[in-house]
């Protein structure tokens, strides 16, 4: 921490405010969540922005607040909907998650986001860095807003050689932005360090030339700007071998599965499948047998389509995918059902489903 401090002791904070906020004013993006403050529109953005890019998440962002206008309509509105809009955004969790939430803000604090650390710390998926950046960009409270990009920008203006890919390192970026905000504009402070990160001091090649704050930054002076940040390498991916099959009736409807409500992707629906242990090169008798085990669900495999890869943060699956048909009758069963393509619509799904929805049409 005392390395930290003598860094910061290096930048003249007042300049490198100056400089990173006019900057900021000219050259931020257009961002339909930047429109206006409403702590509710920051919320969204901020939990679709988590692990997903800009570019992607403005339609999705969009769409979201056109179905789900205030913090009442997401309340009230049913999950099948919510986890609709969501579809292809992947880590279902942070929906069910900002759902739950919205309806303890709608029934507890009558439809108003909190503006205290402790309360909204306390809401369902709202960790440091979204309670940082809902109480800077909406209510303009100097608090830190820490993720992986400003850790990045921060590890290089400031010289810090911490490995980030430690939780508890956190803290002491927190701490420098505690030091350095600008207490008379802490949403743009916050926003410039998110946007620097994205359009200057990116990942592999910062633009240093460009910079706005480049006179202000230790880690380009020392000629290190590329070895920052320090961050050591996750634990591989883990990576898991299904079975899936496409099962269609008489009138030409599909069936499909809804996953439990609890773990990797809950309660998205799905195409029945099964999990392959080793040795992975299997009959289809024996894949009809673990459906069998699985669901108590009596098919026939006729013919493999082809295999997807589907990739998360921790996991990799690799689906064989099969046209198939079943003699068992699910119709009393909530978590089963036969769909039309158009029905489709009406249900989430993950977006492996839907590679293999395209697999399967370019079968038939
Ligand atoms: N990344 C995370 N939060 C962001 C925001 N508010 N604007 C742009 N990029 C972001």
């Amino acid at each position: 921490m005392v390395n930290e401090l003598k860094n910061i002791e290096n930048i003249s904070i007042k300049n490198f405010q100056e400089d990173l906020l006019s900057w900021f004013k000219a050259e931020q993006r257009d961002l339909p969540w930047r429109k206006d403050q409403d702590p509710y529109k920051v919320w969204v953005s901020e939990i679709m922005l988590q692990q997903t890019r800009v570019d992607t998440v403005i339609p999705y962002f969009n769409r979201f607040i056109e179905w789900f206008p205030t913090i009442e309509d997401l309340a009230t509105a049913n999950e099948e909907k919510v986890l609709k809009a969501w579809e292809g955004l992947g880590y279902y969790s942070r929906v069910r998650n900002l759902h739950s939430a919205v309806k303890e803000v709608n029934a507890k604090y009558d439809g108003k986001v909190p503006d205290t650390p402790k309360e909204i710390s306390n809401l369902k998926g709202v960790g440091p860095y979204t309670a940082g950046a809902i109480l800077s960009i909406a209510y303009g409270i100097p608090e830190p807003a820490v993720d992986g990009n400003v850790m990045r920008v921060l590890s290089r203006i400031l010289s810090i050689w911490e490995d980030i890919a430690k939780p508890s390192t956190r803290k002491v970026f927190e701490n420098a932005v505690r030091q350095i905000i600008s207490h008379d504009d802490p949403s743009a402070f916050n926003q410039a360090l998110m946007e620097l990160g994205a359009l200057i001091c990116t990942p592999t090649s910062p633009s240093c030339l460009l910079c706005p704050v480049r006179d202000h930054c230790q880690g380009f002076h020392e000629g290190v700007e590329t070895e920052l940040p320090v961050k050591t390498k996750k634990n591989s991916q883990r990576s898991v071998e299904l079975a899936a099959i496409i099962v269609k009736d008489e009138t030409g409807s599909i069936l499909i599965h809804k996953r439990p409500e609890n773990g990797l992707l809950a309660n998205l629906w799905e195409f029945p499948n099964v999990e392959l242990h080793e040795p992975f090169v299997i009959e289809r008798a024996q894949i009809a047998g673990l459906f069998r085990e699985s669901f108590d669900m009596n098919i026939k495999i006729e013919k493999n389509i082809g295999q997807i890869e589907h990739v998360f943060s921790h996991l990799v699956w690799n689906i064989r995918v099969y046209i198939g048909k079943i003699d068992s009758d699910f119709s009393q069963n909530s978590e089963w059902k036969f769909i039309t393509l158009d029905e489709i619509e009406e249900h989430a799904f993950p977006v492996s489903f839907h590679k293999m929805l395209k697999l399967y049409k370019e079968s038939i």
